[in-house]
């Protein structure tokens, strides 16, 4: 089992398969884009099979493949239908925002995939486009319910709240949710990269706190003990206008204000192999180098176990983000999946 110098065991492990994406959201990436990496630095199919079924049978039981934007990978579905081959991996799922879906939601069904989370910031669609900049609502809206349609039915939405752009729209994203039977997740806007990431004034914060005290002038909210997922966000169940008579399930992500570090059961592989403990911290180390230097299968896998270790042996007890937004890493979040 992977465990870290605070007893904590890896079992959820975090896949970019790119660091490309065909949105640049202002929260997350410049309007130039980053300098991308080359397409011969990136990752294959076998090789990403191959340290992904080392970290399963070091203890990780959910892959999550999130990018840049992964659809944009043309051998995704071959990548989900080789890790769902995996034994001992329970769970494969990607993040996406959705742009693609319409095109790809079949074959990533057919591969096996058993879950994925779409990015939804707006159901405004000039807010849309102000912060995911190329994003289309409509394409996006029509690429959830094709998703659904081939029976990709454990579809939640991640809406990063930014104050200031579209914070005003937490009631009508949640209405959204209920009706569709969806989980939604509000997200606290973590400060990421040190580039120039906004056009106009930056987006704040908008913490855990306050978003729950707005949706609670129009809904109860009853905490939730289930986790719909493996990932920090903390569940209640909304009970009022619109909501079935057991309630119905939203997600907060604190990441700003109510560090959820402790509970961390993840690492996180770059789209070009660099193995990252933490999300909130630049250090990292490659497993590239060992899975291109030796021809031999187990010697590679203990160089690439060594890898693994090292790395998590720099993986602090807790980041450090603050409500003024002073960034904690020189990547931006497209560079690393978030
Ligand atoms: P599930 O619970 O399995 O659905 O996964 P998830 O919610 O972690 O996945 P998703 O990719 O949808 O991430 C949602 C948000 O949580 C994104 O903004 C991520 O950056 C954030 N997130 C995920 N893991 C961590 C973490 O370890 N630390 C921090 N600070 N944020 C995280
Ligand atoms: N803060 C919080 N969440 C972010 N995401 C991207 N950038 C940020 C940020 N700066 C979210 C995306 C996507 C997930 C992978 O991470 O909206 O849903
Ligand atoms: Fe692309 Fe996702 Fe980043 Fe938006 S949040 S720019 S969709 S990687």
């Amino acid at each position: 089992m992977f465990s870290d110098s605070f007893g904590r065991d890896i079992t959820y492990l975090r896949v970019s398969v790119t660091d490309r994406c065909n949105f640049r959201c202002q929260y997350c990436m410049p309007e130039d884009g980053v300098d991308f990496e080359e397409r011969q630095d990136l990752l294959t199919a076998d090789e990403i099979e191959e340290v992904v079924g080392i970290f399963v049978d070091d203890g990780v039981r959910k892959v999550r493949l999130t990018g840049g934007e992964p659809l944009l990978r043309p051998d995704l579905p071959e990548i989900v239908d080789r890790l769902t081959d995996l034994e001992g991996l329970e769970h494969v799922a990607i993040t996406t925002n959705g742009y693609l879906l319409g095109r790809k939601a079949e074959a990533l069904a057919d591969a096996g995939l058993d879950s994925l989370n779409v990015s939804l910031d707006s159901l405004d669609d000039e807010m849309f486009e102000e912060l995911t900049r190329l994003g289309d609502l409509e394409r996006v809206l029509d690429g959830i319910e094709t998703a659904r349609d081939h029976g990709l039915t454990d579809l939640k939405l991640n809406t990063v709240v930014v104050g200031g752009y579209n914070d005003h729209e937490l009631e009508d994203l949640a209405n959204f949710a209920i009706d569709r039977g969806l989980i939604l997740r509000f997200i606290e806007f973590m400060p990421l990269g040190d580039q120039q990431l906004w056009d106009g004034p930056g987006g704040e914060c908008v913490p855990a706190n306050e978003i729950r005290s707005r949706l609670s002038e129009r809904w109860t909210l009853e905490s939730d003990s289930d986790t719909y997922g493996a990932g920090p966000a903390r569940y209640m169940r909304l009970h009022g206008p619109n909501t079935p008579d057991e309630g119905h399930p939203l997600g907060i992500i604190g990441a700003v204000t109510e560090c959820f570090c402790n509970d961390c059961n993840r690492m996180r592989i770059t789209a070009t192999g660099q193995v990252r403990a933490c999300l909130a911290d630049d250090h990292s180390l490659s497993v590239r180098a060992p899975l291109r230097t030796y021809s031999d299968t187990d010697e590679r896998r203990r160089a690439i176990e060594s890898v693994v270790q090292r790395a998590l042996g720099q993986k602090d007890r807790s980041h450090d983000f603050d409500l003024e937004g002073s960034t904690v890493t020189d990547t931006t979040m497209s560079q690393i999946g978030g």
